[in-house]
């Protein structure tokens, strides 16, 4: 039986959206899309419906506080809500800017940067708190400079950065009493970072977009971009492992998964991993769900029909491959939107897709 999942109805009535991960951001879909009878989910979709939402609340609906752990990244846009329960304070760096950032996080960061300084490394904050109007010129001024691929690559959509949470912090560097600033110059400085970088934990940071994870971030290297968890003991368990916030919050969710990637000619175990975290992602912002098993589908699922489809789904994209994941998981007791309440679902499909050199994107799910 094809399972449906009416996205708007499910999470009104039974889902957070506090964490998920993803790949690059879809565009929005093509004019002659069926719209209106559309009952399955496409990231681009998703993505228009969440930008739709991240602005204003109503006051019922205002957060109570922030939530130190929500996961902002390319699928996931700032939690509703977030700005009438933001707390900011403001300084000036060295170079004369305005920087916004969340209370805590600054108190943490004069922390990280005194405990720096006994150890002769200086830094200062270069950005931390953005707006969308921010973001969007930032974007607007790297894709005019840059060309769009790079842009994407480098910043994130408005509405989508973590830069909006503001417990997102880019440092800068002095070095020998001058100011490094541009990024082409701080990365000249690797065993400056590795310094910071080993001190991060300690005052409740992970850096957020590790060097070799693009494929799951969304993002390249960026050594100066730290994030604010609020939790030493959260922040040191993600440094230690290694691993992204994405995947933190993937295993946090789901501790209890069988998995069964079975055979395949196409990809390897590691790469089947790979998309199976984006679906985690996804999975994470279902709330109340439990996710039981998660399986291959089958080297069969990389045919040309598949690939025609989902590249129908995105004029902007040219996927080369496939996977189809199958999941079995229980819905939310109390039920909601297009799931029968507390009940075992059976095979329900995720459709990823990549293009030639990039990472995996969850593009459509809920059959
Ligand atoms: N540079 C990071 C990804 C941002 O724009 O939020
Ligand atoms: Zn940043």
């Amino acid at each position: 039986m094809r399972k449906t999942l009416s996205r708007m109805a499910v999470c009104a009535a039974t889902c957070v959206i506090l964490a998920g991960c993803g790949g690059s951001p879809a565009p929005a879909p093509t004019a002659d899309e069926p719209q209106a009878e559309q009952t399955t989910q496409t990231t681009a979709a998703i993505e228009d419906e969440r930008a739709s939402t991240t602005s204003a609340t109503s006051g019922d609906e205002q957060a109570q506080g922030i939530d130190y752990l929500a996961l902002v990244n390319k699928l996931n846009p700032l939690p509703d809500g977030w700005e009438d329960a933001l707390e900011t304070v403001h300084m000036t760096n060295s170079v004369g800017d305005d920087v916004e950032v969340e209370k805590k996080a600054y108190d943490a960061y004069l922390e990280l940067k005194a405990a720096l300084e006994e150890e002769g490394v200086h830094v200062d904050l270069d950005s931390a708190r953005r707006t969308v109007a921010a973001q969007q010129k930032i974007m607007d001024d790297f894709t005019q400079k840059y060309g769009t691929d790079y842009a994407k690559k480098t910043v994130a959509t408005p509405g989508y950065s973590e830069h909006h949470t503001g417990l997102a912090l880019d440092l800068y560097l002095n070095i020998d009493g001058k100011d490094i600033v541009m990024n082409e110059d701080m990365v000249q400085y690797p065993e400056v970072w590795e310094k910071i970088h080993a001190k991060l934990a300690d005052y409740g940071f992970i850096l957020r977009y590790l060097e070799g994870d693009e494929h799951i971030t969304g993002y390249g290297y960026e050594p100066w971009h730290i994030r604010y968890l609020d939790d030493p003991a959260i922040a040191k368990e993600i440094t230690d492992k290694g691993i992204t916030f994405e995947e933190y919050k993937a295993g946090k969710t789901m501790p209890e998964v069988s998995y069964d990637y079975g055979e395949s000619d196409l990809y390897t175990t590691e790469e089947l991993e790979e998309a199976a975290v984006q679906m985690k992602c996804e999975f994470a912002t279902f709330e109340d769900c439990e996710l039981h098993s998660l399986r291959y589908a089958g080297d069969e699922c990389n045919t040309k029909e598949n690939l025609d489809w989902l590249n129908s789904l995105d004029e902007n994209v040219n996927y080369a491959q496939v996977v189809e994941l199958l999941t079995d998981f229980h819905s939310p007791v109390e039920g909601g939107g297009a799931w029968e309440a507390d009940t075992e679902m059976k095979d329900y499909q995720w459709w990823l897709a990549r293009e030639e050199g990039k990472g995996w994107q969850l593009v459509t799910w809920g059959y």
